[in-house]
């Protein structure tokens, strides 16, 4: 076979083998066998360059988008759903749709599981997916392309499918038992636990690491097809109904849950809603309701929508699970702001699938008032998130004899007496050296999504602190061999590896360093974005409010505590002290400094396969050269650059916008002449 046809064969194949693992959870072969095939894959393209594509298996993992992500308008806004919580309420949905519509009998509804996830619009151009979009606020969502592509339930081209430009919706999540993964390997690093699948799925999706992303393990199920041809409608005139859709989605290799179902009536959807009711914990991924759509498309356009919901759906809500459980005492945490929370230890209790043993509890003023007490059996729920909460107690005569809880006067750990400001429910312990602060700091700092210093987990650090050997995070990186190994469960190998990862660490990238040192407000994404654009740790220092602020996504919050931090003289000392451990704080260029940048202003849009390179490398030499570059050709596009294959819209937008386009050739003639020390390139 010759090796275009080889690469075609393997790459179809490997499809098929993605969409039996990740889509219908059924595969036919075994991890070696699959991975033997994306090997061959991988050494054909790299012997033949020219025959790789975008869409290739081999391509999924990109690099990270230089400057955050873009913010896209969506084709027709993504609308949320009304919510129905009783069979009450679906039968006044049933009712109300009845009467808009003015007929007697129920019309056909499709019920599907509506997953806790976070809703995406997917757009293909023939048959190639080019962008993935989050909802944000449903208008305007964040180009998350790079990381849409990690998800390997999502195909990169569909399988026949239409041409042109569409946007398919539905839900990215987190599959349960890849959160338990990320979970256990949190807790097996001393580091602090996920929520729940939606949120840990929300946060992955905006990272700005893609080989991140791809680790995690996301999955999709998409349920709605909108297309570009008929902006009017609901559902593309194509359509015929919403279940010929569903089944449309999946022929063409997209994930479509698979236990939807036709409804006649509405005593078909009551029973659906119950049934799903008590089976959901059986499924491999969180599912909080049911969705339930009318089916025939014209049916929905004559009912239309209102400002926020369609009036043709509706979102019947699963009840929390509740149960009850030994409330066995309730203890004090203090995090490492110093703010105390009281949680509850539990005798353990299957609660929605899985085994309770700790549950949060409401602020201490709330315990009070719910007159929860230790010792008794308490009425503890799970509502989707995964760590449940302590609702109340189940006996609630005031005159039981089982004492009333109290909150504690003094810090559990260095016994200060806590604060709490008359305006605020947070109680504190102000002592600026209390261990579990530089404790539960460290933590984080060594934490994998920061400094990830591996070895350095919770039980050490503990030791550390408690034995008094260091008082700030620079202090680790002053750790030798023997203190190590004179810890518990510390040898010879074990303190040698810490100390070869203290060593790594050093030269992490700056964002990490940024994130780690806990500053409030400053998560991952937004320490990846204030290093992106300062490029060092100085920089951040000396930035004002106002250059903060004026940086994108970066808000007056963030901004001002970033300030506040740098403005604490005890933390200026922590900077210099990790300079003299010799860590890295000042991050590699990105990009051709100010005034060299011979593209600014330009925007350019990339269309077909080009020879020499990949889109996402013409995209990089482009940016770094200072231009833009879009996926969607308008009145601002500079020039169309056009490969081999280019998308039929692009190009015809182009020429009825009059937009100038390159060949191939000529875009290199572009890159060419167009370094930062040629002023005249065009
Ligand atoms: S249809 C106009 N179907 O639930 C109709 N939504 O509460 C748009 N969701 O924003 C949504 N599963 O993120 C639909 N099978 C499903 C769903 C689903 C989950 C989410 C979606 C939406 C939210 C509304």
């Amino acid at each position: 076979m010759n090796p275009a046809a080889r690469i075609h064969f393997l790459r179809d194949e490997i499809r098929r083998h993605e969409e039996l693992y990740y889509v219908h959870a059924k595969p036919e072969i075994t991890d070696a066998a699959f991975d033997a095939l994306m090997s061959e894959l991988r050494a054909l393209e790299a012997a033949h360059p020219e025959l790789l594509t975008v869409d290739s298996p081999t391509q999924r993992v990109g690099g990270r988008p230089a400057e955050g992500f873009a913010e896209v308008e969506h084709l027709q806004p993504m609308l949320s759903l009304d919510n129905a919580y009783h069979e009450e309420d679906l039968r006044a949905f049933d009712e109300r749709v009845r009467k808009g519509l003015g007929v007697d009998r129920s019309p056909a509804y499709v019920a599907e599981l509506k997953i806790d996830g976070l809703s995406m619009a997917l757009t293909y151009e023939d048959g190639r997916l080019v962008r993935g979009a989050t909802r944000g606020d449903g208008v305007r969502g964040e180009e998350v392309t790079q990381n849409v592509r990690t998800v390997r339930a999502i195909p990169l081209s569909l399988k026949g499918g239409p041409q042109g430009r569409v946007e398919i919706r539905g839900e990215v999540y987190l599959p349960k038992k890849n959160f338990e993964r990320i979970n256990q390997e949190q807790e097996d690093a001393g580091e602090p636990l996920y929520a729940n699948p939606r949120n840990t799925a929300a946060g992955t999706l905006r990272n700005l690491d893609p080989a991140l992303v791809a680790k995690r393990g996301l999955a999709a199920w998409m349920y709605q097809l909108v297309a570009e041809f008929d902006l009017s409608a609901e559902a593309p005139a194509s359509v015929e109904s919403h279940a010929q859709m569903l089944k449309d989605l999946a022929a063409w290799g997209l994930p479509v849950e698979p236990h939807w179902k036709r409804c006649a009536g509405i005593e078909d959807l009551v029973a659906f809603c119950n049934e799903w009711r008590d089976r959901r914990h059986s499924l491999a991924f969180e599912t909080d309701g049911v969705v339930i759509k009318l089916d025939d498309p014209a049916l929905r356009q004559r009912l239309g929508s209102t400002s926020k919901f369609p009036r043709w759906a509706t979102a019947f809500k699963f009840p929390a699970e509740q149960k009850q459980a030994m409330l066995k005492s309730i203890e004090i945490n203090i995090g490492r702001t110093g703010a105390a929370t009281p949680f509850a230890m539990l005798e353990p209790t299957v609660v929605a699938g899985s085994t309770i043993s700790m549950a949060t509890l409401h602020n201490p003023d709330d315990i009070v008032r719910k007159d929860i007490r230790p010792g008794e059996m308490v009425i503890i729920e799970k509502a989707g998130d995964v760590i449940p909460r302590v609702v109340g107690p189940v006996d609630t005569d005031p005159a039981r004899p089982t004492p009333r809880w109290v909150m504690p006067a003094t810090c559990p750990r260095c016994g200060s007496a806590l604060q709490k400001p008359e305006d605020e429910a947070v109680w504190r312990c102000d002592n600026s050296s209390c261990p579990s602060k530089l404790q539960r700091g460290l933590e984080h700092f060594a934490s994998r999504g920061a400094m990830n210093i591996e070895g350095l987990g919770e039980s050490l650090i503990w030791q550390l602190c408690k034995n008094g050997l260091i008082k700030s995070y620079a202090d680790i990186y002053f750790l030798d061999a023997p203190t190590l190994e004179g810890m518990e469960r510390m040898g010879k190998k074990s303190a040698a590896k810490v100390l070869a990862e203290l060593e790594k660490s050093k030269s992490n990238d700056v964002w990490r360093l940024l994130y780690g040192l806990g500053i409030r407000h400053v998560g991952e994404r937004g320490a990846q974005v204030l290093a992106d654009h300062f490029g060092s740790i100085d920089a951040i220092e000396v930035a004002s409010i106002e250059q903060l602020q004026s940086v994108h996504e970066i808000g007056p919050v963030l901004a001002a505590s970033v300030r506040a931090y740098f403005d604490e003289p005890r933390n200026r000392e922590l900077i210099a002290g990790l300079r003299k451990a010799g860590l890295k704080l000042v991050g590699e260029p990105k990009r051709a400094p100010e005034g060299s940048q011979p593209l600014a202003g330009r925007t350019y849009v990339i269309t077909g396969e080009l020879s020499g390179m990949s889109r996402e490398d013409a995209q990089a030499r482009l940016e770094a050269l200072g231009a833009k570059v879009t996926n969607s050709v308008s009145t601002k596009t500079t020039a169309l650059i056009v490969g081999a294959d280019p998308g039929a819209s692009k190009f015809e937008k182009a020429s009825a916008l009059g937009i100038p386009t390159k060949n191939e050739q000529e875009f290199m003639e572009l890159l060419a002449t167009a370094q930062p020390d040629n002023p005249r390139a065009r």
